[in-house]
């Protein structure tokens, strides 16, 4: 089977993490070109020394290059509510051995899908400032893009306000763009998210396996129940996960297409994704494909299968 060529654009950041690993334990499946970085958990020198970090970790050196410092407009925040200091939590991964392949996540991500054999499927799970930006300054490679797995927005509800998800309310106008672009879309925003992740069990399980991967994972984890107050923090719902596991299991997913605009207003709805749910609407395949439901028990048997996977992968 051919595997799908992917590039990973993300704010690493405890989930980021964790869907990183996901796609490393697949690489049978999917050959990842690179992940570019953007300002979203951490800042653009956190987020892109954790992801230096990580591939230093598994010893596998991808391509690392850095993106967006800042949104298009908006002023910059960080989830260090949720993520830390340092973007990992507590954890603290040892210094890279590799150094950074690019300080223009853009150019990088441009040259690489030109050139790369066949389309290349995007995975933005941080704010979408880098694909708006590839997409207007480069539009000659919108064709070569099969398809942006997207984590981020909400067919209801928030997480950073009451109505809009981090990633988009940090750079709506970017999402804007992004949702607007006409490029092949999966959407995986916090209705199918808070359905997939771990519980206090399953990451008191990992905290105590001798696994240096699975370790690591229930360190981040244990820090992240701590800050992402779903179900009173007893459930570490994995977001970014989600757009990884839909490219090698999307058999485990329920999804409509529908239309998704962003709010880019300055109040309360700003970042809020309005999502035409009205069951007797239907819209064609050009428009994003929202997932909907998951079966979120096979979802944690896979995840926890791939992160022992990755631990016989990587034995020390
Ligand atoms: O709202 C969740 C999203 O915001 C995830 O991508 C998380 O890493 C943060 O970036
Ligand atoms: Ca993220």
């Amino acid at each position: 089977m051919n595997k799908r060529n992917i590039i990973i654009d993300c704010d690493p950041g405890i989930d980021d993490v964790i869907a990183i690993s996901l796609a490393i334990a697949n690489e049978d499946k999917l050959n990842i070109l690179g992940i570019s970085t953007v300002a979203g958990n951490q800042s653009i020198e956190k987020v892109t020394n954790n992801a230096l970090k990580l591939v230093s970790f598994f010893d596998k050196n991808i391509k690392v290059a850095q993106g967006s410092k800042c949104p298009l407009i908006r002023e910059k925040t960080v989830a260090k509510y949720v993520h830390g200091d340092t973007g990992m939590g507590n954890y603290e991964l040892p210094p890279s051995k590799f150094s950074l392949y690019s300080n223009n996540a853009i150019t990088f991500l441009r040259d690489t899908i030109i050139n790369a054999d066949g389309k290349v499927t995007l995975v933005p799970i941080g704010p979408l400032t880098n694909i708006a930006l590839l997409i207007k300054t480069f539009p000659e490679v919108v064709d070569k893009i099969e398809l942006l797995s997207i984590m981020g927005g909400a067919t209801i509800g928030g997480n950073r306000t009451s109505c809009a998800e981090f990633n988009v309310w940090a750079d709506p106008e970017a999402a804007r763009i992004v949702f607007d672009s006409n490029i092949p879309i999966v959407m995986s925003g916090l209705n199918i998210t808070h359905q997939t992740g771990l519980d206090k069990n399953d990451i008191s399980n990992l905290l105590n396996s001798q696994g240096a991967v699975s370790h690591m994972v229930g360190e981040i984890l244990d820090f992240y129940l701590k800050g992402d107050h779903v179900n009173g923090g007893t459930f570490a719902p994995i977001h970014d996960a989600c757009s990884i596991m839909y490219l090698i299991h999307p058999e485990i997913y329920e999804y409509k297409h529908m239309e998704v605009k962003v709010d880019c207003s300055e109040g309360l709805s700003r970042g809020n994704t309005v999502t035409d749910v009205r069951d007797w609407v239907t819209y064609d395949e050009s428009y994003p494909k929202v997932l909907l439901q998951v079966n979120s028990e096979k979802f944690k048997e896979l995840l926890i299968e791939y992160i022992y996977k990755l631990d016989r992968m990587f034995e020390r």
